[in-house]
């Protein structure tokens, strides 16, 4: 037996103006998305955004369903549509920002899992990391260089 050690490198910034310019007006992007979230049942509003090599930014929001499962992250939302809209684009940076109408969300959100996995297959397809900021309403925000940082031993093509 071996045991296998897998560390995770992220840089935590203690508020987005920490941050340069280009990803504060990045996570603006986010957060006006993530207030045009679909959420009638959770009432956690998530917003991304995406910044493409061609200079475009692609948003999205979580959108709800009665049948939960029929719902989609803010995320995918935001990347499929990205990839729908300019297949031939790589994707740069990803800023994520969640909010519940509950209670304040001060601590950072990171991606679920399924959207990692998603991510991963863009980062994969593209061969050059997707950096990824993300945050609450408020406070902390993480930086990931990589979604792999995210995301070790991740499913990819190169299995099949
Ligand atoms: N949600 C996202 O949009 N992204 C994530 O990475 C985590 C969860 C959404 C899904 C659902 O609408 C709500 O947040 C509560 O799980």
């Amino acid at each position: 037996m071996k045991s296998l050690n897998i560390t995770c490198n992220l840089e935590v910034y203690d508020s987005c103006e920490e941050l340069p310019q280009e990803i504060q007006d990045l996570m603006d992007r986010a957060i006006d998305a993530r207030d045009k979230a679909y959420a009638p049942y959770s009432k956690f509003k998530v917003g991304a955004a995406v910044l493409l090599d061609n200079g475009e930014v692609i948003t999205g929001s979580n959108q709800e369903n009665a049948s939960y499962p029929s719902g989609l992250c803010a995320e995918r939302t935001a990347i499929f549509y990205a990839g729908a809209m300019y297949p031939e684009a790589k994707f740069l940076k990803i800023a994520l920002s969640a909010k519940s109408l509950n209670h304040r969300v001060i601590t950072p959100i990171p991606p679920c899992g399924s959207c990692r996995q998603a991510i991963a297959e863009y980062e994969v397809k593209q061969e050059s990391p997707i950096e990824i900021y993300f945050m609450g309403e408020t406070g902390k925000v993480v930086k990931s260089h990589s979604l792999k940082e995210l995301l070790p031993l991740i499913f990819d093509n190169s299995y099949l």
